[in-house]
């Protein structure tokens, strides 16, 4: 696994989206595998500056999104269809016919998700995905388990990610409680990967990434069969972080 430790929020941000334009430049036409949460919002800044000045083109990307909660409409602002056009669609060239989102408005869970993965498979898989990383390993919405689910699936949250996106909402009991997420296996399929992780709540989290096991209690450690990872993190989230 490749490690950029950043001094701030503002170099993680430009770390990260540097990655992404780099991959844009190369391919114009490529999958990129987004994710919503506090921690990607200064990269998709730096991705609207960047667009803006003309240093990158997405005109021609597709995007696939990570998770969605379910059941949600996607006017509601707490959605992420409503996360993505706030802080990246709205703000850059990219045509919105291809971005995709899974439907946290769908009647068939199962159906939806079997769709969500023929999708993929029909744009050639995700050349890069983006991913934040929660305080419990979860990556996209892959909870800590005995088992973990390889396909997209429905899942229900745990209450410690709960209790984390509650401060997004007015009170806690409005949080939805399932949400339907690219599986482990989803994730792995992706040619690149690059995991952000920002602050010391995250460290314990990131510190599973980096050690010796593979367990299905931090799925994030999952990241460590894959061949392509880059992990860019803050000091804070980076165990033994002062020292580096
Ligand atoms: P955060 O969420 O960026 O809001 O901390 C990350 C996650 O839960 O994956």
């Amino acid at each position: 696994m490749n490690i950029i430790v950043c001094d701030s929020y503002d170099e993680l941000s430009e770390s990260a989206a540097k990655i992404v334009a780099k991959q844009v430049n190369e391919k114009a036409d490529c999958v990129l595998g987004l994710a919503t949460g506090s921690t990607p919002v200064g990269m998709y800044n730096v991705l609207a500056k960047k667009n803006k000045a003309g240093e990158v083109d997405f005109s021609r990307v597709r995007s696939v999104n990570l998770d969605e909660y379910y059941p949600i409409s996607p006017d509601n602002p707490q959605s992420y269809h409503y996360f993505m056009k706030e802080n990246l669609f709205s703000k850059i060239n990219i045509d919105m016919a291809n971005t995709h989102i899974l439907d946290g408005m769908c009647k068939d869970a199962e159906a939806e998700c079997e769709r969500f993965e023929r999708l993929i498979e029909s744009l050639g898989g995700v050349d890069l995905q983006i991913l934040g990383i929660g305080q419990n390993g979860h990556i996209g919405f892959n909870e800590p388990d005995s088992s973990l689910n390889s396909h997209t699936h429905l899942t229900k949250l745990t209450e410690n990610t709960i209790s984390a996106n509650s401060r997004f909402f007015d009170d806690i009991s409005e949080v939805p409680t399932m949400a339907l997420t690219m599986g482990i296996g989803t994730i792995l399929a992706a040619r690149k990967i690059i995991l952000l992780a920002n602050g010391a709540a995250k460290r314990n989290a990131v510190s599973e990434l980096l050690d010796n096991s593979i367990t299905t209690e931090s799925p994030a450690s999952m990241l460590k069969v894959h061949k392509n990872v880059i992990l860019i993190c803050d000091r804070d989230a980076y165990p033994g972080g002062a020292n580096v």
